[in-house]
């Protein structure tokens, strides 16, 4: 249910008036018009403000600037405030503090200070909810309701006393009893039986590595108990606004590991997510298209929100580097062309003081003659000619398996190499991808497959034997599966799959693993066909599939690198390294064979997307980019194309097409 106003694409972003005067309200609403912003956050760290003393609600301050919002047309996205507790209910309760890994509790000054499973936080979060909802019933400017702000970051796990009396609640309800538990622990091991529940704890900070699937379900519970939190406020705000949509801002699809968006997707009326640039990471627009991917997968497909982004530099990283000129647009439009139908940032004005007054905004320090602000205005005319894009749907014919569990899961401690790790592979193919001008959409190991031409499973570690069989059965149904290495080797407790490596997919691979052999660190191996790999190789022993390639020096020198089993309809390749270049090249060849199409003959530094009727041409290079065989109506400046279309550098071209493409 995405929320019916604001029509077209909603434009603005987090508005914490509550820093300023109200004369400083009355130009931000004018700058607000000027700019086109039809949407904004509001209210989401004003918990101190809306109940100053426990049970006390002043929410007059708030009505008057969300009735000075609705007079100028604006709509607003109210957030609940629970990610900042006053300090009254911190003081009283000091027990909902978290508690980190490492038994240390945080202290009041900062955000996301209360544990979501301490009693004294839900009761107080549920009377609060309960009289902001009350009080904006109805409100004709109340278009949506914004829960808490980024669940999971930076506060995944707690490890108080409120969590732990909740996690043998946990383990109560998953397990039949003890001996299920022992059984799923592998408690047999270390001598780690446990004979009465009240003897588990929390996998707190040890001297050794702590038993991995006490820790996986850890991370399943603790994730959990975010939900819950989030669901006792959704429940209370459907029942008293029903017919508002209800969502939570996700810290960033692919940067934020705790939560497992798959399930979180599922409790809200629409996916919302934050990203921001990663300054210092050569060309980091291509995380950027990652997370957007990631966040239209999890919303199964559904435009979702772009709910923060930066319109210049942020205030957390090591060298907090302003966006160069046209950045902005080509951030904010890629999100767009990916199935974003807004752009919203963090945050309208910039703050004086606090925590994040280094910080851009849509109106920096410099104010409103800045470079930065015509910008902002220019992009809500740009948006504002995108309205027709609104609702549209990304087409994807490759995608990519992403499964948080199996991350987690992969990521513990004493793995066969500290270069094992998810993000590390699952950008490798993404980038590969990306560069080849495919548009990818994320899948769960477990989720229908058949709609696509190709599945890369980078390092899926974890895989239960359903999501294995459902490989299985993509692949005799005519599916073309590239796995890379270290996939399949566990279930979901973390117990390595019975027989030889790789347990799990032995069968649709054709071939069984005999010994890894983790690379030294910068240490190559040649693979025949002109690759280098690193960081991994292995015995592999094929039973059915063929080597394609293999490898040319190193421990395996003269056995398969590169295997493919054809399987049914279809074909199952497996890759046991990690190239150091040529990982495009190799892709490129599966995909030709798969049958992929994909435009030819471009840079890698044009961003090329389908939505719907539109097609978006965002050049990240400095050299102008010409397209060929482009025909419609460039949606900025209304130009007729049949033919070739140029972009210029930096530049960012939407063009309607005549005829859609299928
Ligand atoms: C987000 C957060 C915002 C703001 C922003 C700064 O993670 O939700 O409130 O802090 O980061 O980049």
């Amino acid at each position: 249910m995405y929320p019916e106003r604001p029509a077209g694409i909603a434009y603005g972003g987090d508005y914490n008036p509550e820093q300023w005067p109200r004369e400083v309200h009355e130009e931000d609403v004018a700058l607000m018009r000027e700019a086109g912003v039809n949407l904004v956050s509001l209210g989401m760290f004003s918990w101190a403000l809306m109940e100053p003393e426990e049970g006390r609600h002043e929410f007059g301050w708030l009505d008057e600037i969300v009735d000075r919002l609705h007079a100028a047309g604006i709509a607003v996205d109210l957030a609940t405030p629970t990610a900042a507790p006053p300090a009254w209910f911190t003081a009283r309760h000091p027990d909902t503090l978290p508690v980190g890994r490492d038994g240390v509790r945080i202290g009041f000054g900062g955000r996301q200070n209360a544990c979501s499973s301490a009693p004294a936080f839900r009761e107080a979060t549920a009377r609060l909810v309960r009289a902001l909802a009350t009080h904006y019933r109805g409100h004709p400017a109340v278009v949506m309701w914004h829960v808490h702000n980024e669940y999971g970051a930076p506060l995944g796990e707690c490890y108080c006393e409120h969590s732990v009396a909740a996690w043998r609640d946990w383990l109560r309800r998953t397990y039949r009893d003890l001996a299920e538990l022992n059984d799923a622990w592998g408690t047999a091991f270390w001598g780690q039986r446990y004979t009465d529940w009240a003897q588990i704890d929390a996998p707190r900070h040890n001297h050794t590595a702590v038993n991995p699937a006490q820790r996986l379900d850890f991370a399943r519970f603790s994730d959990g108990q975010h939900r819950e939190h989030y669901a006792l406020q959704r429940d209370i705000l459907r029942e008293i606004t029903p017919g508002v949509p209800v969502t939570t801002n996700f810290a960033g699809t692919v940067n934020c590991k705790s939560t497992d968006l798959w399930q979180w997707a599922r409790e809200l009326d629409v996916v919302a997510n934050d990203h921001y640039l990663k300054a210092e990471q050569p060309d980091n627009h291509i995380d950027l298209a990652m997370s957007a991917d990631l966040a239209r997968s999890v919303a199964g497909g559904e435009p979702w929100m772009l709910m923060e982004h930066s319109a210049g530099a942020v205030n957390w990283q090591p060298r907090n580097i302003a966006k160069g000129p046209g950045e902005m647009r080509r951030n904010s439009l890629a999100h767009v062309a990916r199935g974003s139908d807004s752009v919203l940032f963090f945050q309208f004005r910039a703050s004086r003081f606090g925590a994040e007054k280094f910080h851009s905004a849509m109106v920096p320090h410099a104010g409103a003659g800045s470079a930065q602000w015509r910008e902002i205005v220019e992009l809500g005319a740009d948006l504002r000619r995108l309205a027709g894009v609104r609702g549209s749907r990304v087409r994807a014919d490759v995608a990519l398996v992403w499964d948080w569990e199996s991350y987690w899961a992969l990521e513990l401690d004493w793995r066969p190499s500290v270069d094992l790790r998810f993000r590390e592979r699952a950008d490798a193919f993404y980038e590969a991808l990306w560069r080849e001008h495919v548009t990818v959409d994320f899948v769960h190991p477990s989720a229908d497959m058949s709609r696509y031409q190709v599945v890369v499973a980078p390092s899926a570690y974890l895989l239960t034997d359903a999501s294995a069989k459902n490989l299985h059965r993509y692949v005799e149904a005519g599916g073309n599966l590239l796995v890379s290495y270290f996939s399949g080797i566990v279930d979901e407790h973390d117990t390595i799959h019975p027989g030889a490596y790789p347990g799990a997919l032995r069968e649709v691979l054709g071939l069984s693993i005999e010994e890894f052999h983790p690379l030294r660190e910068h240490e190559t191996v040649a693979v025949t066909g002109g690759l280098d790999g690193r960081i991994w190789s292995e015995r592999i022993h094929p039973a059915g599939a063929v080597a394609e390639r293999e490898f040319a020096s190193g421990p395996d020198a003269g056995h398969p690198a590169l295997t493919r089993h054809d399987l049914g309809a279809g074909t199952a390749w497996y890759l046991a390294t990690a190239p150091v270049t040529g990982l495009r090249e190799l892709l490129a060849g599966v995909l030709d064979r798969a049958g992929v199409t994909r435009p030819r003959g471009l840079p890698d530094t044009l961003e090329l997307v389908r939505r719907g009727r539109h097609l978006f041409l965002i050049n990240h290079g400095d050299e102008p980019v010409t397209v060929e065989g482009v025909t419609g109506t460039g949606v900025f400046d209304g130009a007729h194309h049949d033919g070739p279309v140029t972009v210029a550098a930096g530049a960012v071209t939407v063009v309607e097409e005549q005829s859609p493409h299928p």
